[in-house]
């Protein structure tokens, strides 16, 4: 699809911003339907920079019914993020990821509107031994899994009851610029760095994760909204499991050439219900999306790493540490 009028649902957010500013580059025109809740950019300078931003929630019917009308996709990315969250209030988890899920989904049904791409999250497999893929029983371990899951399932009802092309991205551990508001291990490590801290790792630093750099996500979400079909799940992560301990050693390695220190690992006591290994198999996305990962990790995190240092003085991330070994320059 080129020249088209695609919403992104959540287009404020980490995700949300770098598609937006793919989409614009791309020639497409932009609409975001955002709450707020957990922006990472303004609804100004997303105006600014040429998106039509309706701030507003997806448990609101009649905001999503006014935010899809006349569009030609919907990318669906505004959800309650978080698997502790959701553990101490399943209740808000459900109204977000399976209420708002199911809101987006009538409003583009009743609008028309066929092509949507939902995230979701490996989380719906729950505890299972990798390479993850498509075939695995789900059995979430989490109410976070079980709404993505959810949502899941009403694409694909959707899809075969109307003939909407509405499929499910299992997102991986997405990683790159923009991250700063986000808890994972990636962005936590380069803000604890910034600030001098050490780099806790919980464990012995062998639990291995799937990093995704934010570009390569961004060619495989935008692939699946061409799909000529819909009620699919598609995996979108890089295929190469990454030890935690490796991610540290070259967060210090960034670190010490930015202004010469060295930064500390601190390990600590492994924490209940960690997951020891995780990385997700990419045939399915690259046979059907021809998705492929082609930021290597370290580039990935360079990239990460300078938009970070670019953005130190907005971000507020000068003069946050309390350590002697701490560079601000
Ligand atoms: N970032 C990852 O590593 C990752 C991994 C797996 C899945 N996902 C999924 O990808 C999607 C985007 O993730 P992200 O990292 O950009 O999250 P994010 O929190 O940075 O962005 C979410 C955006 O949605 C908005 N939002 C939240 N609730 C809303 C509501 N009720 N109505 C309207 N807007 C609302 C927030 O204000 C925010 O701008 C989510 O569905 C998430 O579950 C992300």
């Amino acid at each position: 699809m080129t020249d088209k009028t695609i919403l992104i649902t959540g287009g404020l957010g980490f995700i949300g911003q770098a598609l937006f500013a793919r989409l614009l580059e791309t020639g497409h025109n932009v609409r975001i339907l955002d709450n707020l809740s957990n922006a990472s950019t303004t609804a100004d300078d997303a105006t600014a920079a040429g998106v039509n931003v309706r701030v507003g929630d997806i448990r609101d019917r009649s905001a999503c019914d006014d935010a899809v009308d006349g569009v030609d996709g919907v990318i669906h990315l505004a959800a309650q993020t978080s698997v502790l969250p959701s553990v101490e209030a399943p209740e808000i988890d459900l109204e977000l990821n399976g209420f708002g899920t199911l809101n987006i989904l009538s409003a583009c049904n009743a609008a028309g509107v066929r092509r949507v791409v939902c995230a979701s999250s490996n989380a719906v497999v729950g505890l299972v031994e990798p390479p993850i893929h498509e075939l695995m029983m789900p059995a979430p371990v989490s109410p976070y899994g079980a709404t993505k899951l959810l949502a899941e399932s009403y694409c694909r009802t959707f899809s075969e009851i109307h003939g909407m092309h509405a499929n499910a991205l299992r997102f991986a551990n997405i990683y790159g610029p923009r991250s700063k508001k986000k808890g994972s291990v990636v962005a936590k490590f380069i803000k604890d760095a910034f600030a001098g801290q050490p780099l806790t790792i919980y464990g012995g630093g062998n639990q291995t994760r799937d990093f995704l750099y934010i570009d390569d996500l961004i060619d495989g979400v935008l692939a699946c909204l061409e799909m000529p079909r819909g009620g699919d799940v598609i995996c979108l992560g890089s295929g190469k499991p990454a030890t935690v301990h490796e991610l540290a050693i070259a967060i210090q390695g960034l670190y010490f050439e930015w202004c010469g220190n060295e930064l500390v690992i601190d390990f600590q006591p492994a924490r209940a219900g960690e997951i020891e290994r995780n990385y997700t198999d990419p045939t399915k996305a690259r046979d059907i999306l021809n998705f492929q990962a082609n930021t290597h990790l370290d580039e990935g995190l360079r990239k990460t790493w300078e938009w970070f240092t670019k953005n130190m003085d907005t971000l507020g991330l000068q003069g946050t540490s309390t350590s002697d070994d701490a560079c601000t320059s």
